[in-house]
């Protein structure tokens, strides 16, 4: 976890190398402070020529912004176009039929290779499938799919008949997927038999099983299976389908199905801190525009780059870094099945080596257990590995502290790749605040500067902008064109929770705390302001964790917070009371066991808490009100400093200070 003071007061201070600079998208300070004028003076004039210049139209659109009906924004309203056709087809006519698209390496290290011309027959077969099913235009369909090929073909093949995509990570369990499946409304859920992580067959399409028999999925039509291990899998006849099978008589070309601009590409669930999960409704157009720009901007993508993002597609950074972004402007791109550490802790730097990875796009926990790794372990140190291939280095998900930055730099980069630090959510559709890597002078922990055209800002309670210095709330003040629509389902809640009336109904709240420095007013952002958690760079609401905790015939009542951890940022620490006297001993490690696997299969194994600690009660004002405040204190194994004489039972405090 980073130490936000440690940030706040960092001065080091490194240049682009000027051969990347002089190369760059956007070179030098004075080019990005012109785009950034170019954006004041006039805004829709910006993000129109934008539009037409980067992708491909099948009607071009003559409205740029709508907010008529704000904060529901409309951007090219009137344009039509496909996201799959700018992703495949157009490379197809621009000459990068045989260029490599996509370099898949399985767990076990056996490599696949397809062309753009590959990529596109594949999709399309699939697309002619989906539609042999009845899927159309505006349905819903599930993924439920391991790093492959195939769940990117899932996804593209959706775009390209119309229909809305919900990728659910492989790491949830048969409850989340479910909920998910009924929030959306899905006709078709596309899993695979077996997932494979660091030599390991997981289920999928087992789990897929047990969210139908929690009931309430009897939309779903049909689930395709990807078949991946050939592990023995439960069947349904005439609802259950081999992928395979399904492709295997379609035609290798598909007319794609031309969409509005704002028809939605994909819903993504995530966390936030009331409630269950949301789903955030992403558009084609304004939303494909981000991803392919901050691929020119962010990652300066070059025709020759082979770009690796390491993310999962479960999470908006593969959905805009691995499906969407590095397609639509004709990139190589590595997708990768297994998992950092196996065989070993040196598999990301061996995979640089071997495919000449030049983008290399990572979150800060993966660096600080590989630095841990390489600490133990020579063998697995970078220094060991060929990486002159690198010549960017990208960082997302959750704040870099300045040690892990620092090493990154060095012992990755060789001092001569700049890090973009880049800070956005699964809302924004993309990049937000970033340094550019021929423009920004990098501060390690600091995402800098904000991109062209996003207006970001630091404001207090009331929506008062604060002088540098002063730390706040993070804001965009004007709508840009990857942002969020809506909360599929709940039109009300996306505006409570992104445009609240104490902010005047039209500025966008984060979610974050930020603070930008008194000299160059870079933002260092200091972490969530909501009840929202970062673990390991994956975002998850405390309320959820507690709702799973006291859905347990054993538990009364749990109260959940982060506690900062040194290798996974944040970690999850809950406190429970039980129906029973508090347990101690072997029993209390009995029962926090239970309560963990309990978690798990109520979320998934991401959200077990690390800690669990029982007491007689929780810390409550005498209106009963929890106290997570101090409990955050506790969890940190800090004194308790603080006045608690509003509290109804201080003596509590200290039964909960130790963990079991
Ligand atoms: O708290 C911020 C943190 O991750 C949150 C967004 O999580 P999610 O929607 O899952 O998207 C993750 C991938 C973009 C933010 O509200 N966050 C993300 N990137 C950074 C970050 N915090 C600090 N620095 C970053 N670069």
């Amino acid at each position: 976890m980073a130490d936000m003071e440690a940030l706040k007061q960092e001065s080091r201070i490194f240049n682009p190398s000027a051969e990347l600079a002089s190369q760059a998208a956007i070179s030098g300070m004075d080019a990005y402070r012109a785009l950034c004028d170019e954006a004041e003076r006039d805004y829709e004039g910006f993000w129109g020529r934008l539009a037409r210049e980067n992708l491909s139209w099948q009607q071009p659109f003559t409205q740029v912004l709508d907010e008529s009906d704000a904060p529901f924004y409309k951007w090219f309203g009137d344009g039509k176009l496909n996201v799959s056709y700018n992703c495949l087809d157009r490379n197809l006519e621009n000459g990068n039929a045989d260029k490599t698209a996509v370099i898949f390496e399985a767990d076990g290290g056996e490599v696949t290779r397809l062309t753009y011309r590959e990529l596109h027959g594949r999709v399309c077969q699939f697309a002619n499938g989906l539609k042999s099913l009845g899927i159309r235009k505006g349905d819903r369909v599930v993924i439920y799919m391991p790093m492959s090929i195939e769940g990117v073909v899932a996804m593209q093949a959706c775009a390209r008949i119309g229909a809305t995509h919900s990728v659910v990570f492989g790491g949830f369990s048969a409850k989340s997927l479910q909920e998910r499946i009924i929030d959306a409304g899905a006709v078709a859920v596309i899993t695979a038999d077996e997932q494979v992580r660091g030599g390991k067959q997981l289920p999928l399409k087992a789990i897929v099983d047990d969210a139908f028999a929690l009931g309430g999925c009897e939309a779903v039509r049909n689930v395709v299976v990807y078949q991946r291990t050939k592990g023995k899998i439960g069947w349904t006849e005439g609802r259950d389908l081999w992928m395979h099978e399904l492709v295997a008589q379609q035609q290798d070309s598909c007319e794609p199905e031309w969409v509005e601009s704002e028809h939605p590409l994909f819903i993504l669930y995530t966390s936030g801190s009331t409630g269950t999960p949301k789903g955030v409704q992403h558009s084609s157009a304004g939303y494909l525009l981000w991803a392919a720009l901050t691929m020119k901007w962010t990652f300066d993508i070059k025709p020759q780059d082979v770009f690796w993002c390491t993310a999962d597609i479960g999470w908006v950074t593969g959905h805009s870094y691995i499906t969407y972004g590095p397609l639509a402007v004709g990139a190589t791109e590595i997708i990768f099945e297994g998992v950092p550490t196996f065989p070993n802790a040196g598999r990301f730097w061996d995979m640089i080596a071997r495919h000449k990875v030049s983008i290399f796009y990572t979150a800060p926990t993966a660096i600080r257990s590989l630095i841990k790794a390489a600490d133990a372990d020579p063998a697995v140190h970078p220094d060991r590995y060929d990486l002159s291939s690198l010549r960017l280095l990208g960082s997302v998900g959750e704040p870099i502290n300045p040690e892990a930055w620092m090493w990154y730099y060095k012992n990755v980069g060789h001092e001569k790749c700049p890090i973009v630090d880049t800070f956005w959510q699964t809302e924004t559709g993309g990049h937000m605040i970033t340094p550019l890597p021929g423009a920004t002078p990098m501060v390690p922990g600091s995402c800098t500067l904000p991109l062209p055209g996003i207006m970001a800002a630091i404001v207090d309670e009331t929506g008062q902008d604060l002088p540098n210095g002063q730390g706040g709330i993070l804001v965009v003040k004007r709508p840009w064109p990857s942002m969020i629509r809506t909360i599929w389902n709940d039109p009300a809640r996306f505006r409570k929770s992104y445009f609240p009336e104490e902010l005047g109904g039209k500025t966008y709240l984060a979610g974050d705390g930020a603070i930008r420095n008194k000299d160059n007013g870079y933002f260092t952002i200091t972490g969530r302001i909501d009840d929202v958690l970062n673990v390991s760079g994956h975002r998850m609401g405390t309320m959820e964790i507690e709702s799973a905790l006291v859905a347990h015939p054993l538990v009364a009542e749990a109260a959940v917070v982060g506690k900062p951890d040194e290798t996974t940022g944040e970690s999850i620490c809950a406190f429970v009371v039980l129906k029973r006297p508090r347990p101690v001993g072997d029993e209390a490690k009995q029962i926090a066991k239970e309560l963990r696997d309990w978690v798990g299969k109520e979320i998934g194994p991401i959200a077990k808490p690390k800690e669990l600690r029982f007491g007689d009660n929780l810390p409550k004002t005498r209106s009963g009100k929890i106290m997570r405040r101090l409990l955050r204190v506790l969890a940190k194994g800090e004194e308790i400093t603080q006045d608690v004489s509003t509290l109804e039972n201080p003596a509590i405090l200290d039964q909960l200070k130790h963990a079991i």
